[in-house]
């Protein structure tokens, strides 16, 4: 791997020329216009610092606990499908770079390895499982089931994906990028199989749009299980207070990158109206657009306990494997630790309690 990856943003310019097109294509790409997706990425620049000077920064404590498990940094990845695009070992290189940090994984349903492989070649990384209420539920209850056995220590549960976003695919040369005969996702075929032995995989696949589920489906998996379960998706308010009423135990303020629902908020500015509704009832941890430490600062400042990463570790792959992905979590931690540095704080609880510490742009000019 190059050594002169120094950034996300060199990652990202390495990626595109290691991928093929529709490999690239398929990670960049988003939802429509792709407006949500440039956003989360954007919107990042109008909350600005107001660091405190002259402290003794000498030794921070960047730990924290997702999903009650605890990290060494509040940096985790999302759940992203087909690892196999950008290596080989896919997500059992992700996994084996998220073990060797300490940071948590989500491993995601259309995973190119199944859960029981990638827990089994990486056995000490923190590893949750990302569901989807697909149309038969016996293949939800018994995918669960096989998480607990690997064991996985919580669920992630995506809301937004009641039907999938349609995509923008102007990256691409040529032919539609079909993923399924090139790709298999054994992790949900595997459950497919068990429950509905007859169905081939592509009829498989369509079970996982399920657009007629609803909040009670969220009382259903959390009947299912002891572990703790957050849903993915969150945005407002009034999907906030949903599922605290359905007792979940963490909101992950996402809009999945910009692939589903084009034209919503940037998950930094979505933030801290879900954070006030939360009102610490249920950890917030929120995704979208993280490619700097700095964002991650700005993020846990206004109030989300860690984040989680989406396409710099999918670069990461694409560019040296596990040792890419070790190189992009340590970027973004080494970011985070100088940003708070010069912020002047020594602690995420400090980071996030001290006021004003990160305003929005406007505010500049209200003081006027
Ligand atoms: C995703 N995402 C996603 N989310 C999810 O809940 N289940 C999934 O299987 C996938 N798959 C997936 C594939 C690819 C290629 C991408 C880029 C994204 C969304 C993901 O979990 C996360 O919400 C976003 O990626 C976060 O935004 P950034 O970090 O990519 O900007």
């Amino acid at each position: 791997m190059s050594s002169e990856l120094i950034c996300i943003a060199d990652f990202a310019k390495e990626a595109r020329q290691k991928l093929s097109p529709e490999g690239w294509g398929y990670y960049a790409s988003a939802a429509i216009g792709e407006t949500t997706a440039q956003e989360n990425c954007e919107a990042y620049k109008k909350w600005r610092f107001r660091p405190g000077l002259l402290k003794n920064v000498s030794d921070v404590d960047m730990s924290t606990t997702v999903l009650g498990s605890n990290l060494p940094f509040p940096i985790c990845i999302a759940p992203t499908a087909h690892h196999a695009i950008g290596c080989a070992e896919g997500e059992v290189a992700t996994a084996k770079a998220a073990e060797s940090l300490g940071a948590g994984m989500a491993l995601s349903l259309f995973s190119n390895f199944t859960m029981e492989e990638v827990a089994q070649k990486s056995p000490n990384c923190i590893r949750w499982c990302h569901v989807q209420i697909v149309q038969n539920p016996d293949v939800t209850e018994h995918y669960m089931k096989r998480a607990e056995k690997a064991g996985f220590t919580g669920f992630i549960v995506t809301i937004d994906r009641a039907v999938l976003g349609k995509r923008c695919y102007k990256y691409k040369d040529g032919e539609r990028f079909t993923f399924i005969p090139k790709h298999p996702c054994p992790n949900l075929r595997e459950s497919i199989k068990h429950s509905m032995p007859n169905m081939n995989e592509i009829e498989a696949y369509q079970q996982v749009s399920n657009s007629t589920t609803e909040w009670d489906s969220i009382d259903w998996l959390k009947s299912r299980t002891k572990l703790p379960v957050a849903v993915k998706g969150v945005l407002t308010r009034e999907m906030a207070l949903k599922a605290i009423e359905h007792k979940v135990d963490g909101i992950i303020v996402s809009n999945h990158g910009g692939r589903q629902l084009d034209g919503t908020f940037a998950t930094i500015d979505a933030l801290p109206e879900v954070v006030k509704a939360v009102n610490g009832r249920c950890d917030v941890y929120l995704d979208g657009g993280i490619r700097k430490g700095t964002d991650i600062a700005k993020a846990i400042a206004l109030g989300a306990k860690a984040v989680f990463v989406g396409r710099p570790i999918l670069w990461g792959l694409a560019c040296g494997g596990t040792e890419g992905v070790q190189k992009v979590l340590e970027i973004l931690r080494d970011e985070l630790m100088n940003t708070m540095q010069l912020l002047g704080v020594r602690s995420l609880q400090e980071l996030q309690t001290t006021p004003n510490l990160v305003v929005h742009e406007s505010y500049l000019f209200s003081k006027l």
